[in-house]
């Protein structure tokens, strides 16, 4: 047998046994492609998420809820650097996945490229992209490659935070004014399908899940998680006394799941590929946001040499 074969054997055996695969462990070269492509892209979708709700740092409508958003923001900030480094392990550099999100090579998702138009938004993007985060993110805390599964255990823990101050501020809304349930609705109306967008392609059409299930990257399909999402979060809108956006949306008894209206795709797939409502404006921010901070990395880096000179040299004279 070659070495080749053996080494991918006991790959194989590895991810059956659901053993963790290292970073410095033998892996198919496509393993390690897809899981740079997942885990790159994921932290591109943290550092852009920033972006949204950022909008509205300065105009939170009392102290303590700017305190939340600030703290949330830099969360999200946490939860970018944390995926990149994972990503690092797996012999990309930094640059290089910059480079790919500023220059729309790389993905991240879509959901971000919606405007945030109102306070409300806030509530519906901490309770409804948040909770749809978390839904697609604590299976990946079983995923196969160590440093992706061990990333996502710190980052799932401040999600919940994220996706109940989101819901808390849906709940103060819709127990508020005439004018602020209305407030409410729109921001729910205008969020939700694209949160179902969130969960990627219908199974039938998603390119990388069958492979990187078997992997045991992904534990469960695109369509799974969204169904749990929406089984979780329908009664979640009753409470609030919001009315889901879907004609179609029904209780089946049968399945025990709720049926729902159908996706529009033709969407997704013109925001996957530029031109959602606020794309362009999302990677102009964030190449400006590159470029200011080019200053801040040549004196860190400066830093670092001069004190890893001047610990050389304390080593020689000693
Ligand atoms: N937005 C943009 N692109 C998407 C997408 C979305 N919502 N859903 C799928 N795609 C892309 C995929 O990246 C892939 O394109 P690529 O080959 O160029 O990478 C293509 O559509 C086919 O989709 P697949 O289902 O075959 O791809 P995956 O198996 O990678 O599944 C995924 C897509 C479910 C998003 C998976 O990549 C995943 O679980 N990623 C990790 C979690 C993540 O990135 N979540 C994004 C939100 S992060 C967030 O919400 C932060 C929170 O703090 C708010």
């Amino acid at each position: 047998m070659t070495q080749e074969m053996d080494l991918n054997q006991r790959f194989e055996q590895y991810i059956a046994a659901d053993q963790k695969i290292e970073a410095k462990d033998w892996m198919p070269d496509a393993y390690r492609k897809t899981l740079i492509r997942q885990i790159s892209q994921h932290a591109h979708s943290e550092i852009i998420g920033m972006q949204p709700e950022g909008n509205w740092i300065t105009r939170a409508p009392s102290l303590k809820r700017k305190s939340i958003l600030l703290a949330k923001v830099q969360d999200e900030a946490g939860h970018g650097l944390y995926l990149y480094s994972a990503a690092e392990t797996l012999g990309i550099s930094r640059d290089e996945m910059l480079d790919a999100l500023h220059t729309g090579k790389a993905k991240y998702s879509s959901i971000f490229n919606y405007p945030t138009l109102t306070w409300a938004d806030m509530g519906a993007v901490g309770w409804l992209v948040d909770g749809a985060a978390i839904m697609n993110q604590v299976p990946l805390c079983k995923c196969s490659y160590g440093p992706y599964a061990r990333a996502m255990v710190r980052v799932c823990k401040e999600e919940s935070f994220h996706q109940r101050q989101g819901f808390q501020i849906m709940l103060t809304l819709s127990q508020g004014t005439a004018e602020q349930k209305e407030l409410a609705q729109d921001a729910f109306n205008r969020w939700w399908w694209p949160s179902l967008m969130m969960f990627g392609p219908n199974d039938a059409t998603s390119k990388h899940s069958e492979q990187s299930m078997r992997w045991k990257i992904k534990r469960f399909s695109n369509d799974e998680l969204r169904q749990r999402f929406v089984d979780m979060t329908v009664p979640q809108a009753e409470l609030l006394g919001l009315t889901v956006p879907d004609a179609d949306l029904k209780w089946n008894e049968v399945t025990g799941h709720y049926d729902f209206g159908p996706i529009d795709w033709g969407e997704f797939e013109q925001v996957v590929a530029g031109n959602g409502p606020c794309n362009r404006e999302r990677i102009d921010t964030r190449v400006t946001a590159h470029e200011n901070g080019a200053w801040v990395r040549e004196a860190a880096t400066a830093y670092a040499a001069k004190s890893s000179k001047r610990a050389s040299s304390q080593n020689s004279a000693a």
